[in-house]
């Protein structure tokens, strides 16, 4: 295990110290050393994390909240102190407002159920925007084909950031829940998630926000937003994947019913009648991603070391330098131009198609991401089917985009 230790208060980043807690970036691809620049599909795991995961499977593995054995209560006080850990990160007041989902696609879907079938009827309204992702889209479909509900798409401007006026006119008594990106992960543009959701609560409307993109990079603060749900993912985070979190209001959580039932989510159980358990265990039925939690509670923790403050100055850095440098490549446009931007940078090129270009750069030893970023309205706004992505984690260097600018200068004399 590394014994490096960064001080949050400090001013810069200690890259070199900072890449030595990510084994995987030790290694060469295809000759090449890997610069990874696909950080918004998946961050890279540091050494404490791949730890802890490792150290509960061979110390401590046990099902949590049923024994009294020792192994079962070590799995149990880790399990339950990575929800404390996520519970401060996100500012929640209430450690029962966090419940481990497997992820941000099944936070949406637990409150599009749970929440949406009780609350939602014919005539209803739900507001999404032009930018969402697929997963904070198609969970509001299904249940508006069960209830009846309408969705609604609020408008994005040419530059990539939310229409705040076209947004403002769809919002009405007859909306019920908005849901929104924070941080979208094919342009990077950041939404201003107070305000949305100040108007979101004037409307009388329930406020979910899709978080994946936006706590690897910003420091969250759930009361200060004012959000009424806000979905994470752990592996966005440099923890594991298969582990995520979502924030829920208690007010709202306790009226909701179950999203699954099973084990864990009960009280007791007869033929007759079923009494559900307390929150946030009414949300997590059957036995949960343990070490997934545990090492999600350890990204948690190389966030604080590291500081999010100082991680969003320097990924600030690295997008002012590669936005800079992607406006000097010929027949380059760039796609997302918002003010608030952070972590990723969508770009195509003129006469080459993303899925040619990515294989070149990829035997550059670049990984980077091609594709609809599982945003297809969204690339259907901009006209285009694909673009290619470079996102950015803690890790990356200023070299790393140089190199990227270089590799795509070599695909165009391939390619054009
Ligand atoms: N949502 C992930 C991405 O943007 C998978 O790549």
């Amino acid at each position: 295990m590394t014994t490096t230790t960064h001080n949050s208060t400090a001013a810069t980043l200690d890259l070199d110290a900072v890449r030595a807690e990510f084994p995987i970036l030790q290694q060469q691809v295809h000759g090449k050393p890997l610069i990874y620049l696909d950080s918004a599909a998946t961050t890279q795991k540091p050494q404490c994390v791949i730890d802890a995961v490792r150290a509960y499977y061979e110390c401590d593995n046990a099902n949590v909240h049923r024994g009294v054995h020792t192994l079962s209560q070590r799995a149990t006080d880790g399990y339950e102190l990575a929800r404390d850990k996520v519970r401060s990160l996100l500012n929640a007041k209430d450690r029962a407002e966090i419940v481990f989902t497997r992820g941000t696609t099944e936070a949406i879907n637990l409150v599009a159920q749970a929440w949406g079938r009780t609350n939602l009827r014919e005539g209803d309204e739900i507001l999404i925007t032009h930018m969402e992702h697929h997963s904070n889209i198609v969970p509001w479909q299904l249940i508006c084909e069960q209830t009846g509900a309408k969705l609604k798409v609020a408008p994005v401007t040419d530059t990539g950031e939310l229409d705040l006026g076209g947004f403002k006119s769809l919002l009405s008594d007859r909306t019920k829940l908005v849901a929104c990106v924070h941080v979208s992960n094919a342009l990077g543009t950041i939404n201003p998630v107070e305000t949305l959701t100040r108007l979101a609560h004037d409307a009388g409307a329930v406020m979910l926000i899709d978080g994946a993109q936006a706590t690897p990079h910003l420091k969250i603060d759930v009361q200060a937003i004012g959000c009424d749900f806000y979905a994470c993912s752990a592996h966005k985070m440099y923890g594991p994947t298969g582990i995520g979190a979502l924030y829920g209001r208690r007010e709202l959580l306790e009226l909701m019913p179950p999203y699954q039932g099973g084990g864990e989510m009960i009280k007791s159980v007869t033929f007759e009648k079923t009494i559900y358990n307390d929150l946030p265990h009414k949300f997590e039925a059957g036995t949960p991603n343990i070490a997934g939690a545990i090492g999600f509670g350890a990204a948690v923790d190389f966030l604080n070391r590291i500081g999010l403050d100082r991680i969003a100055q320097h990924e600030r850095e690295l997008l002012d330098h590669g936005m800079s440098l992607l406006d000097q490549v010929e027949g380059l446009t760039q796609i997302g131009r918002a003010k608030e931007k952070a972590g990723a940078m969508s770009f195509i090129l003129e006469g080459m198609h993303p899925y040619d270009v990515a294989p070149i750069l990829d035997y550059a030893g670049l990984a980077v991401r091609d594709g609809h970023h599982c945003t297809q309205p969204l690339m259907e706004r901009f006209g285009v089917t694909a673009t290619l992505r470079a996102s950015l984690g803690v890790y990356n260097r200023r070299e790393d985009l140089d190199a990227l600018i270089e590799a795509i200068e070599r695909a165009r004399k391939m390619l054009v």
